[in-house]
């Protein structure tokens, strides 16, 4: 399939994701973001997509990613916030600006942890929240963004 006809979809890693593997591996586990993002191009070949990834540490520069896919036509996003899902009405502006289909991943059940992590400021606008399956949500979140998409081509 040419490139140009391809479903094009950005992945997020928000801040401090970098550090998976070292990170609290008791909550986080020890898949590194390198081991992730491996599984998942394996999973976008296997899809025939195009998939771009990127990490920020950085509100500003997560936004300026957000923006950028509705300038270059992405069809779709999956982000994880990371601390910003619980702060950032900046990005959280930006979805509802692009008005992308977006799926909110956290590797973490963020349900069952502390009290702040409970509420999402992100949730409102993505289409769904896959939580606490690991590197899994990732995956399960690029299916479900697929599945959503080919539906709506029918
Ligand atoms: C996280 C959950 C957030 O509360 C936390 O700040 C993170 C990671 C997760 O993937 O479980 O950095 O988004």
């Amino acid at each position: 399939m040419k490139r140009r006809n391809k479903i094009k979809i950005l992945v997020i890693h928000g801040p401090n994701l970098n550090l998976l593997g070292k990170r609290e591996p008791h909550i986080y586990g020890v898949a590194t973001l390198s081991n992730i993002n491996t599984a998942l191009k394996k999973l976008a070949e296997k899809e025939k997509i195009y998939l771009k990834i990127i990490q920020s540490n950085y509100e500003g520069k997560i936004i300026e990613a957000i923006h950028n896919a509705a300038k270059d036509k992405f069809h779709g996003i999956i982000i994880n916030p990371a601390a910003y899902t619980h702060t950032s009405i900046a990005i959280r502006d930006a979805l509802s600006s692009v008005n992308l289909p977006t799926i909110e991943v956290h590797l973490s059940n963020i349900y069952c942890r502390e009290e702040f992590r409970r509420y999402s400021l992100i949730s409102a606008v993505a289409i769904g929240q896959i939580c606490g399956f690991g590197p899994n949500s990732y995956l399960l979140g690029l299916k479900a963004i697929l599945d959503l998409l080919r539906k709506n081509k029918e």
